[in-house]
Formats: C-alpha cells, structure tokens, sequence
C-alpha cells in the first residue's frame, strides 16, 4: 500500500520562531508581542508616565491641530485620512473632532490586522464623533493601501502615528516608505511620528518601567511560545534587558537566560538550548534625529514638508510628500 504524505503547514510564527532560536545570536520579532495579552499591555506601556512618546504626540497633536489639518484639507475637495495600524485612535481623534468641527469633507479609512480593534474603534467614533464618516479596513497595510489607492482617486493623507517606524532597521524602515511612496500621488501628504534622540536615561527608563510592564511585554513572546506552541519556557529564568547607544540611537530590548536551560517546543518539534547568560534579542526601538529622518527620507524619494515637534523635542511629527 502507498502511504500519502500530507504537507506539514507551518504558521509564520512557527518559522519564525524555529528560524530565530536556531540562529547565533537568538532572536525573535517583536512583531509577535501583539496578541490579546500582547495588545493589552501595550495599552498599559502607552499610559505609563515614563512611556514619554504617547503624551508627547498627543501634545503636538492637540497643539498643533489647527496648522496640521489645514495642511490636510484641500479644499472643498474630499480627501481620504488612511491610517496605519490605529489601535485605539485616541490620538487620531484628536485631528478627527477638529476636522469634523469645521466642516472639512474627508472619509477616515483605518486600516489594523486586529478586525476586532478596528471594531471597538468603528463604534467609539460612532458615539464620540457621529458626523466622521469612517470606514474600516482589515488587513496588511500594503494590500490594503493598494486596494484604497486602486478604488479611489481622491487625495490622501496617510497617518502612521506612534513612532512605529522605529521597530524597524533603517533599512526595513527605507523599503517601507518607499513601498508607501510608491503609493502616493504628488499631491498625497505622508504624516508620520518619529522619536528622538534624547537623554539616555529618559530612553532606558520608558523601556524598563519600575513596575515591570515593559518586562511582562517582552516576556510575553514566551507566554504565546508556551500558550500556541506547547513551549516549556518557565518565564522566571528569563531576564528583561534594555540596551540604548546614544551614538545610534538604536534602543534594543533582550531577553537573557539567568541559567543554562533546555526548553522544549513540542509543536514544532524543537529542543533550545540556552548557555548562562545567553540572550533573545526581541526588539529594536530606533531614536531619531533631522539627519537620519533626512537620510531616510531621501533614500525612500520622499521630501520633507514641515515638522512639528514639542517645546523640548523630545518627539516630533514629519509631513512628507512624494520628492
Ligand atoms: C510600538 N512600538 C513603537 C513601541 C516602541 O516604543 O518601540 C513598542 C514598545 N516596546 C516596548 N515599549 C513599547
């Protein structure tokens, strides 16, 4: 008798995760912290006093609104307000109410991978804000702008808030405006947060919280290999460390065996073996400055048009158009 041999279908997080603890030196993407558990304490991390980024881009928003959404509208034309990736779009309300307080014609388009997020955000701008007319887009960000910019021709402005370009390598972050860039039509606005370079202590101390958020954040990538994975990580062995060069600016984030440690991942079949002190490099948090935003914004052939930032400039928000 012949025997059929199924196809073994691995998840990306399966690769992933094979990939990178197979690796020298281990390493996994931060990009699988955001599950439920994931996205909650994200939430938590983004009302911490010492997550400095939120209040500070809530602060140039709210000052700066009158001179951002003027740039935004065109006119008695309508226009499309894409934003990537909008969680709770406590910010983006901001420019949400100002805009629909004067009148201006403009559709927010969110787009999220968590329809469930983009739900809870759906109904609280239909309690919040009745009169902005939303419509909410599931999925990756490209295949979604795409669709957009195929169906409609009117102008857009497309957000990309929270300094989430920094989870990015300067040359990821490149390929991703371009890719956006590609997008954009030369009367299309790009307006996007970018975290500076700043005291290192306040940079390390956003990410090492004394209440061990941030900790419980980035330990979380070993609760979904135990939870998804059937993994034996024991969470206590493991050890949060925060990294930032002020000379880059890059801020990197660890996780750091405390002991010589095998853990078994059953679904995937995989045995890791950790030496003392050996590290996971989970993320990267990069700070910027005028010269890199610049270098990137010339690599991707985008140019700047304004920037607004806060009294210390500590944050600041770029708006670029097609170079
Ligand atoms: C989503 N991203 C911009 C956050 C950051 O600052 O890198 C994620 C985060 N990691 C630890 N704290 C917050």
């Amino acid at each position: 008798m012949q025997e059929t041999l199924t196809p073994v279908l691995t998840s990306d997080f399966e690769k992933d995760v094979r990939k990178g603890l197979t690796d020298f030196p281990k390493h996994l993407s931060s990009k699988y912290f955001y599950d439920k558990k994931g996205d909650k304490l994200f939430q938590d991390i983004m009302a911490m006093p010492e997550y400095y980024l939120t209040d500070c881009e809530f602060n140039i928003l709210e000052q700066h609104k009158e001179a951002i959404c003027s740039l935004f509208s065109k006119g008695n034309k309508t226009f499309n307000l894409i934003e990537l990736g909008a969680g709770d779009g406590k910010k983006t309300k901001i420019l949400l109410r100002h805009l629909s307080e004067n009148n201006i014609n403009f559709n927010y388009l969110p787009i999220d991978i968590s329809q469930n997020a983009l739900d809870q955000l759906a109904d609280s701008i239909q309690e919040e804000l009745p009169k902005v007319s939303t419509k909410i887009m599931q999925g990756t960000y490209f295949e979604t702008l795409e669709a957009i910019s195929k169906l409609n021709t009117d102008p857009k402005v497309i957000l990309f808030l929270g300094s989430n370009i920094g989870n990015l390598l300067h040359d990821q972050a490149i390929d991703f405006l371009n890719d956006i860039q590609d997008l954009m039509t030369p009367d299309d606005l790009l307006f996007m947060g970018f975290d500076q370079k700043k005291n290192p202590q306040t940079i390390l101390d956003a990410y090492n919280d004394a209440q061990g958020i941030t900790e419980a954040f980035n330990k979380n990538l070993l609760v979904r290999m135990n939870d998804e994975l059937d993994a034996d990580f024991q969470v206590d062995n493991f050890l949060h460390w925060e990294t930032y060069d002020p000379e880059t600016g890059t801020a990197k984030s660890f996780l750091v065996s405390k002991k010589e440690q095998t853990v078994h991942i059953d679904k995937i079949d995989l045995e890791v073996h950790f030496n003392t002190w050996e590290t996971i490099h989970t993320e990267i948090s990069q700070k910027y400055d005028d010269q890199i935003v610049a270098w990137l914004c010339e690599n991707a052939g985008l140019e700047i048009l304004t920037e607004f930032s806060d009294a210390e400039s500590l944050y600041k928000n770029y708006v670029f158009r097609k170079g």
